[in-house]
């Protein structure tokens, strides 16, 4: 990948020289943003899961049916009661606030290298006319244990990675908890899907969106959908708005309630279900005054796993999308050797 500039501190020079341009690399007046502190754009609620009435026997079976049916459309929903304490979300928050205000040089501590998706950096860029998007991100593997890198997990501010480590097995027990019920709703045997998902590989993304002079002119993250997990579990940490999703053809806003963890469904889960779940393309955009943060924790695949429709969601063979093992679908995805096609149109 092709190291970019760092967003944060351009846009800080930026806006201390009083100017309003930004480098025209980073426009695309094509995605038609608008700044969404500053104007009413079309907002969406997706449908809210209590976690607690999942895991409740009595109430567990009408909450899945909700859930289900969520993934099965707009592919998001905000999840509430998850039982994760306050103060694993509230440290986490504040620590990552910390980080990205350290001065860029210790950042850098931390910075990406050359073939490693890991550490702080941009979202990765294949070529040099590529537009680029405007943010900085912090990625980090976080389970299993042994494949932590802690080369690129920061030590200021000095409670980071101990934070980290418990927000990382809480968000562990609600996906395990997620995948065990979707199986249930899917009609297969949980096993089916918890091998694929075994020990819950978990990375975390921590996205810094500065302000920019030019807020209907940029995009914090170009749109994707989540390609390489199986659900992802992101958290607004402060409350400005700007993640957007796509929903019959149109962007809409979402505001996520205060303590609640939107949860989507990746490629990899679209593919497994056969397509009965489907991974929605998201983007996020920024506006002129303030940053906004957020973290997403994935859980991927383990890496021998093969991705297919589960064969107990074939029936009479009508299987949507073909087989392929998850490790090479990884290489192919960073390879950069979809010519602009997702994981789920190449095993269509
Ligand atoms: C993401 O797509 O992972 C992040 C979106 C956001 O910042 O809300
Ligand atoms: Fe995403």
């Amino acid at each position: 990948s092709i190291p970019v500039d760092n967003v944060q501190a351009l846009a800080a020079s930026i806006y201390d020289q009083g100017s309003t341009s930004v480098p025209p690399r980073y426009l695309r007046p094509e995605a038609k943003t608008t700044d969404p502190i500053a104007s009413d754009g079309e907002k969406i609620e997706p449908p809210v899961i209590d976690f607690a009435r999942l895991i409740d026997c009595r109430t567990s079976q009408e909450e899945s049916a909700k859930l289900h049916n969520a993934f099965a459309g707009l592919g998001f929903v905000q999840l509430i009661n998850h039982g994760v304490p306050d103060e694993v979300i509230e440290k986490l928050k504040a620590d990552i606030i910390d980080f990205f205000n350290l001065p860029l040089e210790e950042k850098k501590a931390v910075a990406q290298l050359p073939n490693d998706l890991q550490g702080y950096g941009q979202a990765f860029v294949v070529s040099e006319d590529q537009k680029l998007d405007w943010g900085d991100m912090l990625f980090l593997m976080t389970r299993p244990l042994h494949i932590r890198n802690m080369r690129f997990w920061p030590t200021r501010p000095p409670t980071f990675r101990d934070t980290l480590s418990s927000y990382s097995v809480e968000l562990k027990r609600v996906a395990a908890t997620l995948f065990e019920l979707i199986a249930k709703c899917l009609g297969i045997a949980p096993e089916e899907l918890l091998d694929i998902f075994e020990d819950l590989p978990q990375g975390a993304r921590f996205n810094y969106y500065p302000p920019s002079p030019k807020a209907d002119e940029v995009l914090g993250l170009s749109p994707h959908s989540d390609a390489t997990p199986g659900l992802t579990l992101l958290l607004q940490v402060n409350d400005v708005p700007g993640l957007q999703i796509k929903h019959q053809g149109k962007w809409f806003l979402v505001d996520p309630l205060p303590g609640a963890f939107l949860v989507n469904v990746g490629d990899m889960l679209e593919i497994l279900s056969n397509g009965e779940y489907k991974s929605i393309e998201h983007r996020a955009i920024v506006n002129t005054r303030r940053e906004r943060l957020s973290v997403a924790a994935f859980h991927f695949p383990k890496e021998d796993a093969v991705i297919g429709p589960l064969p107990g969601l074939v029936k009479e063979g009508k299987a949507k999308y073909k087989s392929e093992n998850y490790r090479a679908l990884m290489k192919a995805f960073y390879g950069s050797k979809l010519d602009g096609k997702s994981l789920v149109e190449r095993l269509k």
